[in-house]
């Protein structure tokens, strides 16, 4: 599907122009959370309580810690950016109105530990910048706690988020008449509501896809044989940081040749040969939210033809992908549409058998074959090219949250609705060392990725600003532009 159809069918933007089109970074506000607040209070059942606890500082050597990103749900839910934050929700018996709140436990000020790891918000930044209705220094929780126990039937905890925290609430909870109390899950409540992004958050993931889009059209700019992984990697991720993105949504798989058929290479430290296929999947989080980009692309400029033939099998089963993203299709529906063009297009290159152009035909062949006593080398299968999903929820999780997950039988039965968000994505991996097909195709890893949402009455793809057809592919490589880009990057950037 081309951009032009995609923005017909796109029907619930508003007219005013998106953060894309006028080059200034979104932002979600303090009001906004405090609307999420609100909707997670509704939502919690009546007279309980909610906690919600940050995950742990990780030390990455000696002294150094390793940079600080908050548990999604407490982003979610306060976007309160420091360690050792512990988030109550207390809601009274229904119909007591006013009797709900939200309290925040965080670290006290500390002029000398400010000094060497910044300024702390502390209780007054909690209630005045954070929303909270009562703030206290962490080391209250367990007094807080007691008392509001007392009053609540039920207790949404979940356990192993924070060690150190579960011991202080267990310890409050265990041997008190608290324990007969019920115990839930808050992330539940929280993980339905993160399934479907407002309007403020499809436009941070916008910006995060127009951003990660860049760095994809910059990498097929810059790369050149004889380049290292490495320096591919690096221009990408200075353009997520150059753009306000915080870091890489998850670690960039930069693989060319055999190593693009290893799903999550991250080595990146390999030279880049001219008959190489390069295969990128990388992205960046912006504003805590993911967006999530593969792309391949031939490292002299040109495809082979083998690797045109495999490449235009897995544009075609993405784009029917995304033509088919529309509310009331499943994510199963699109993962068996994309599986059985990759069927159509590996019979038709004669890499499977005619018996395998549906999920049903493989399987009787195979049976046959083991009926048959399995003699010699097993039948290749889909499988053997295609060993992952099409589809994850995508949010402030790159694989993104919650009992609806697509491989649990109530995720892969779930129609879609607007505002979930999801990648397509599907590849064929031919390694080197598959020898049951011609020589020509080994060594050749492609995967397609695009990020959507879905709209009243089909989806918009997010991450669209970055090229995929081989004729587009190929004039991006071959243009002035990337003459220039390939000589100038080697003049701003390398020592010699
Ligand atoms: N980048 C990981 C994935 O595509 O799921
Ligand atoms: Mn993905
Ligand atoms: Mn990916």
């Amino acid at each position: 599907m081309n951009n032009m159809s995609t923005a017909k069918r796109t029907t619930s933007r508003t007219k005013s122009k998106s953060s894309v089109q006028t080059g200034i970074q979104p932002r979600l506000t303090s009001q906004f959370f405090a609307g999420r607040r609100k909707e997670f209070l509704r939502r919690m059942p009546a007279n309980s309580v909610a906690i919600f606890v940050a995950t742990p500082e990780r030390t990455r050597s000696n002294d150094t810690e390793y940079a600080y990103r908050p548990s999604s749900d407490l982003l979610y839910l306060s976007n309160f950016p420091e360690p050792e934050a512990i988030l109550m929700f207390v809601k009274g018996a229904s119909g007591a109105r006013g009797k709900s709140k939200f309290v925040m436990f965080v670290r006290p000020k500390d002029k000398m530990r400010e000094i060497w790891t910044g300024v702390r918000a502390g209780v007054e930044g909690a209630r005045e910048r954070y929303g909270a209705d009562e703030a206290y220094t962490e080391d209250q929780f367990e007094k807080v706690l007691r008392d509001v126990l007392d009053d609540a039937e039920q207790v949404l905890y979940r356990f192993d988020r924070n060690q150190h925290v579960d011991e202080r609430f267990r310890k409050v909870w265990i041997g008190s008449a608290n324990s007969q109390k019920t115990l839930g899950n808050p992330e539940e409540i929280v993980h339905e509501m993160r399934l479907f992004k407002t309007a403020e958050e499809i436009e941070i993931m916008r910006w995060a896809g127009a951003v990660s889009a860049r760095a994809h059209m910059a990498a097929m700019q810059v790369t050149r044989p004889g380049m290292n992984e490495a320096q591919v990697q690096a221009v990408m991720e200075a353009i997520f940081r150059f753009n306000g993105a915080s870091y890489p949504a998850y670690t960039s798989i930069v693989g060319g040749g055999d190593n693009a058929t290893i799903l999550h290479y991250i080595e990146n430290e390999a030279t880049l040969n001219s008959g190489d296929l390069l295969l990128i999947d990388a992205a960046c989080e912006y504003q805590g939210y993911a967006s999530d980009i593969t792309r391949c692309f031939p490292v002299s400029g040109k495809f082979s033809p083998a690797q045109r033939a495999l490449y235009e099998i897995v544009l075609e089963a993405e784009k029917a992908g995304i033509a088919m993203a529309r509310p009331g299709v499943r994510l199963a529906d699109i993962h068996e549409t994309a599986s059985n063009i990759l069927r159509k297009g590996l019979v038709t290159l004669g890499l499977l058998p005619r018996t395998h152009l549906t999920a049903e035909g493989e399987k009787k062949a195979l049976d046959a074959w083991k009926k048959a006593g399995s003699k010699g080398e097993q039948p290749l299968r889909l499988f053997d090219f295609y060993m992952h999903g099409t589809s994850h929820w995508i949010g402030l999780d790159v694989h993104d949250v919650g009992t609806y997950g697509t491989r649990s039988q109530t995720g892969k039965k779930r129609l879609l609705k607007p505002g979930m968000a999801f990648t397509i994505e599907p590849g064929l991996y031919v390694s080197q060392s598959e020898t049951r097909v011609p020589a020509a195709y080994r060594g050749i890893g492609i995967r397609i990725e695009d990020d959507v949402v879905i709209t009243a009455d089909g989806a918009e793809v997010l991450t669209k600003d970055v090229v995929k057809e081989v004729a587009d592919i190929e004039r991006v490589m071959g243009s002035k532009q990337a003459l220039a880009a390939r000589t100038g990057i080697d003049e701003l950037l390398l020592l010699r």
